[in-house]
């Protein structure tokens, strides 16, 4: 069922304590019982707000956890081996799963497990500078969901910071809600622009992280394999199969669109981008992250 359900149910969203969820796959009562989630301390969660490079991270682990993925003797999707906590569209035991468990979210903070906070689960939080985020956001919407359909592409994206939200809630108080709640938790933050500009550092930074001390030659190996032309074209790291049916090309990834830093310079206008900067420009202030914007 998962994967024909997810195609039905894309553009089909419900609002649920002030985030929208994509309707068919989850249900209220089961984003309540999240608070309840029974973390192990060998859990490691990854935290995006959508577009800002969640895929990428999931390989990145897969590939770092699974010698089965990384040497291509196992052919399972990145999201059984990476599940997101509100989205169990296959129904999964989750308390069966053995140890270490992999999960993703786009939870805000404040619908996180509570047992996050006691600090012994890993948190991976990527963030990306919001003009591409919002790029990214907006052709993935057009392309895969029908939120923004009927709208131009530059009153969809302010709707991610101050009109109508969007999965994921907006993106401000996405990031400055974890952020600010850092302390309570062990987590790493990472920016998508980093990992664009220097991605063997970053695979380094996740396998410190995560504890894991691995050879020259499977970091190496790692890397050519979560590079964007190589995951563009794997079907196990592209999420081909996720929405086909909304797509013109049947084989196209919406996931892995452009993959670059300052996409947002070739398609706002002068006014556009003044326009985003004034919205954005009181309230960045207050985040303590400085942003790559090109
Ligand atoms: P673009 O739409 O700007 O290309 P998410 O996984 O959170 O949905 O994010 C998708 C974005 O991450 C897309 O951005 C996609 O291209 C980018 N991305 C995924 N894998 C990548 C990789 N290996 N290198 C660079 N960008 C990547």
């Amino acid at each position: 069922m998962a994967e024909e359900a997810v195609t039905r149910s894309l553009g089909k969203v419900f609002l649920h304590r002030g985030i929208y969820f994509v309707e068919g796959l989850t249900t209220p009562e089961e984003i309540d019982s999240l608070e309840n989630f029974s973390v192990r301390d060998t859990d490691v969660f990854l935290i995006t707000f959508p577009k800002s490079g969640t895929v990428w991270i999931q390989q990145i682990l897969s590939l770092i956890y699974h010698k089965g993925h990384l040497n291509k003797t196992e052919n399972i999707k990145t999201e059984v081996r990476i599940p997101w906590i509100e989205y169990n569209i296959k129904k999964v035991d989750f308390e069966r799963l053995p140890s270490p468990r992999l999960w993703t979210t786009h939870l805000p903070h404040y619908l996180a497990p509570k047992d996050l906070k006691k600090k012994k689960a890993k948190i991976i939080y990527v963030t990306r500078n919001p003009k591409d985020n919002m790029i990214s956001s907006y052709y993935f919407a057009k392309t895969i969901l029908s939120v923004t359909k009927n709208k131009d592409w530059f009153s969809s994206l302010l709707d991610l910071v101050s009109g109508e939200k969007l999965l994921g809630g907006f993106w401000f108080d996405h990031v400055k809600g974890w952020h600010s709640h850092k302390d309570d938790y062990n987590i790493l933050f990472l920016q998508y622009e980093d990992m664009v500009k220097d991605l063997r550092s970053a695979v380094l930074k996740i396998c410190n992280f995560v504890g894991k001390d691995l050879d020259d030659q499977t970091v190496d190996a790692i890397v050519e394999r979560a590079t964007f032309k190589n995951m563009k074209s794997d079907p196990l790291a592209n999420y081909a199969h996720i929405g086909q049916q909304h797509r013109k090309t049947q084989k196209k990834s919406n996931f892995l669109r452009k993959g670059t830093i300052g996409d947002w310079k070739n398609v706002m206008t002068v006014a556009q981008n003044e326009k985003f900067d004034k919205i954005f420009g009181e309230k960045l202030k207050d985040l303590p992250i400085k942003f790559i914007w090109d």
